[in-house]
């Protein structure tokens, strides 16, 4: 296709070239000029089944048929089916649809804060140095990254951040105002791929716990099978109050929920907090497929070996060149944190046919879908090489 300057037509928020995607199939995307590529980005953490999956594209043309929005103001089926199926395979009692993981932290952090609205100044919001919650204010003041917060201040009133997996200096700051949350991702993605130790999660939930404080996981990238069990605080066996989804869970729909124990539920009452379109039909119907399949123990240990597979590909590959300085992550979340800038290696990745998402300073996101193949797995990683050897 001629080369055009799409550019002229969007805010430039993104920084993008080349021809237009135009669709997608398995782990592959076909770009205009019929170009593919091996989507080791998962349109970030989305695509969990890959592309024009027969499950989603089956129940879409289903609920589109039936009713493709109805409003919150009466129950709708395709939003009880999956909500029942999210609560039976978690730890939570109630659940609140929204639209995006921005949305969904909004949300919850309301909740936390109107459960605490009973005490004078128990209104202040913890998370941790290279957490990403979102771009909406709320979900911003919670992302303490810089890079995020220049040009948009002032951000909101009573947000603290604490260095991640540090107690001593968590324990500080907990100590010094009255905290209604805490909220924190229990492996980081944006960040860099950086994970939490247990040890700090475990003070987390007895320090909140014991202070009336909601402890909020936001797994609206490690979770949903991401890292190969169906929530990351499984590993950790440190359950939160409310957890934070959006993601992969609406099949590649906008969808975001919070999934909320009783405790933080009841302080809400009809009216102090609403969407028109969140939990939308046909979103909750593809999330109801990605749900049933992904909660199947034997697609989950799939992906545990298909992570273990990719890791030692790469640690092995760590050896033979010199670029790479870490390797990190779980299941199919894999950061490989290179000596320099990655941003020329990704881009060159692309041209070779290999999509990765650049994460903090200098880390390499590799997210394929869910259902990749070992094969696709070695392509993938032959490409990185042959892109990182020239180096
Ligand atoms: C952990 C985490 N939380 C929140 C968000 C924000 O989600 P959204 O872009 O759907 O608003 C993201 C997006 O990257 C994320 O990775």
């Amino acid at each position: 296709m001629k080369k055009q300057n799409f550019d002229s037509l969007f805010v430039p928020t993104y920084k993008r070239d080349g021809a237009p995607i135009v669709k997608g199939k398995g782990s592959w995307l076909y770009d205009a000029d019929d170009k593919k590529y091996l989507d080791f980005g998962s349109g970030i953490a989305v695509n969990a089944l890959g592309h024009a999956h027969p499950a989603l594209t089956s129940a879409i043309k289903k609920q589109a048929a039936k009713v493709i929005h109805s409003s919150n103001l009466y129950f709708s089926q395709a939003q009880i089916d999956l909500a029942a199926h999210l609560l039976k395979n978690s730890f939570g009692d109630k659940l609140f649809f929204c639209n995006s993981g921005t949305e969904a932290n909004e949300a919850a952090i309301k909740f936390a804060r109107k459960k605490a609205s009973g005490t004078a100044g128990k209104y202040h919001v913890l998370s941790f140095t290279q957490g990403f919650h979102g771009r909406t204010y709320g979900a911003l003041s919670a992302t303490p990254q810089e890079k995020f917060h220049a040009g948009f201040k002032p951000l909101l009133e009573g947000f603290h951040c604490s260095e991640l997996n540090d107690i001593k200096a968590a324990k500080k700051i907990l100590d010094s105002h009255k905290f209604a949350a805490v909220i924190i991702e229990p492996l980081q993605g944006e960040g860099g791929v950086n994970p939490v130790s247990t040890e700090f999660l475990k003070f987390l939930r007895e320090y909140t716990e014991k202070n009336s404080i909601a402890l909020i996981f936001d797994e609206i990238q490690c979770g949903m099978g991401r890292t190969g069990t169906l929530w990351n605080y499984q590993q950790h066996k440190v359950v939160p109050d409310m957890m934070t989804l959006a993601k992969p869970i609406g099949g590649g729909l906008p969808l975001g929920v919070v999934i909320c124990s009783e405790n933080f539920s009841s302080a809400l009452s009809p009216g102090d907090h609403g969407t028109t379109f969140g939990g939308n039909p046909v979103a909750c119907a593809l999330g109801y497929e990605v749900l049933k399949i992904v909660s199947a123990k034997p697609f989950l240990k799939e992906v545990q070996q298909k992570g273990s597979y990719l890791k030692k590909k790469l640690t092995v590959l760590k050896k033979e060149v010199s670029g790479i300085e870490d390797i990190r992550g779980a299941g199919l979340l894999i950061g490989v944190q290179m000596k320099e800038d990655p941003v020329t290696v990704v881009h060159e990745c692309k041209s070779k046919g290999l999509l990765v998402v650049k994460a903090g300073r200098n880390t390499i996101r590799f997210m394929p879908p869910l259902t990749v193949s070992t094969s696709e797995i070695d392509k993938a990683v032959a490409i990185f090489k042959s892109v990182i050897s020239k180096k």
